[in-house]
């Protein structure tokens, strides 16, 4: 366990933080030891790579970084495999393994940032799938008692953007480790608008994951901005669900509104409306919202959690007086 440990290159938007107490248990032993060895007064976050954090000001208490790796296969029949991943394994080395085996399901989610521990707690999603679509189970320890549990699929209330880890059961498991199941066989998913055109010519059992993959990464580098280059959290919103009537209402006043159905209403592109909003490419001091994506929220260098507080809350009251629509925050708040 280190103490005072610089989180600054623990998070992608590089907020200077520190730690009071950090430790990266790479083994269940090692976690198990942490967590018993912890004055259960104390605090405690769980942090994969900071890909979906705002630290606002130091962390008190115990930081948790699971570092459990490995990938392995774990079992197979005629048309699956399972495979298994520790939490500290970085999830697009995961991605692009099972991709070189030929195995089905994960190349949408390419390139996405973050651990695969990270991937169950807010269901990582990207270009129409869902990890709740792949997730076979998920291994976790029970913070006070050190138990060991696993959780079905089912058993994980994922919904967009959220699972019980996120939301009800937040800092009462450490995940350690995942399951995936995956097809053997291609059945890959192009109905998301950039990977539709791209593969139309091609009858589906003719689209291989190995070129899902390559196109999802073209597409995401056209657009996301590489943390390693530009600071930032990927998407700093979450798509708002609006109901029916209010997304009619805004459509004869915006024509050009972006919207898909979904079964609780109309999601709405939330880039679209910060872009119309004004605010595409537009700093506030040492941050701005990304010029090729309004969703994304970069940290121009130099900025702290506060400039990135005062830019967010500019833009959800802008988006707010044009439309009447509410933005809700993606990446978690610390502490
Ligand atoms: N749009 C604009 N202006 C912009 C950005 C977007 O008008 O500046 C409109 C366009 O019409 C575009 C539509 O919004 O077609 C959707 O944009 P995009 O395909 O880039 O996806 P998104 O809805 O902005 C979501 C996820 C991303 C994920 C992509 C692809 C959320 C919060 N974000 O973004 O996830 O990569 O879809 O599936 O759901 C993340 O969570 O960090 C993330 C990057």
């Amino acid at each position: 366990v280190e103490t005072d440990a610089d989180l600054s290159e623990l998070n992608t938007l590089r907020l200077p933080a520190r730690a009071r107490r950090l430790a990266r248990p790479v083994t269940l032993d090692a976690l198990e030891q942490v967590l018993a060895e912890r004055d259960p007064a104390e605090s405690l976050q769980v942090i994969g790579e900071g890909s979906n954090l705002v630290i606002h000001g130091d962390l008190p208490g115990l930081t948790l970084c699971p570092a459990m790796d490995g990938m392995a296969l774990v079992k197979e029949d005629a048309e699956f495999v399972w495979v298994a991943a520790g939490a500290g394994v970085h999830w697009d080395d995961l991605v692009a393994w099972t991709v070189e085996q030929g195995w089905q399901g994960l190349e949408n989610l390419s390139l996405i940032p973050g651990t695969a521990g990270a991937a169950p707690f807010q269901n990582i999603g990207a270009y129409g799938v869902e990890l709740s679509q792949v997730l076979e189970q998920v291994t976790v320890m029970e913070v006070a008692s050190g138990r060991v549990t696993h959780f079905a699929a089912e058993e994980c209330e994922f919904a967009y953007r959220d699972s019980r880890f996120k939301s009800r059961d937040r800092g009462r498991y450490v995940i350690t480790g995942i399951e995936l199941r995956l097809n053997k066989l291609p059945a890959c998913n192009v109905s998301y608008g950039p990977l539709k055109d791209h593969f139309a010519h091609l009858p589906v059992e003719d689209v291989l994951p190995a070129a899902v993959r390559e196109r999802v990464i073209a597409v995401r580098q056209s657009k996301l901005p590489d943390p390693a280059v530009l600071a930032n959290a990927g998407s700093f919103f979450k798509n708002p669900v609006v109901s029916v009537d209010k997304a009619g209402q805004l459509k004869k006043s915006f024509p050009g509104l972006v919207g898909y159905e979904q079964p609780e209403g109309i999601k709405l592109a939330a880039g679209w409306l910060i872009e119309q909003a004004g605010w595409k490419g537009r700093r506030l001091g040492p941050v701005g919202m990304h010029s090729e994506q309004a969703l994304v929220l970069v940290n121009h260098g130099g900025g702290t959690s506060e400039d990135v507080l005062a830019l967010a809350s500019a833009v959800r009251r802008d988006v707010w007086e044009r439309f009447g629509v509410s933005l809700e925050q993606e990446p978690i708040l610390l502490p």
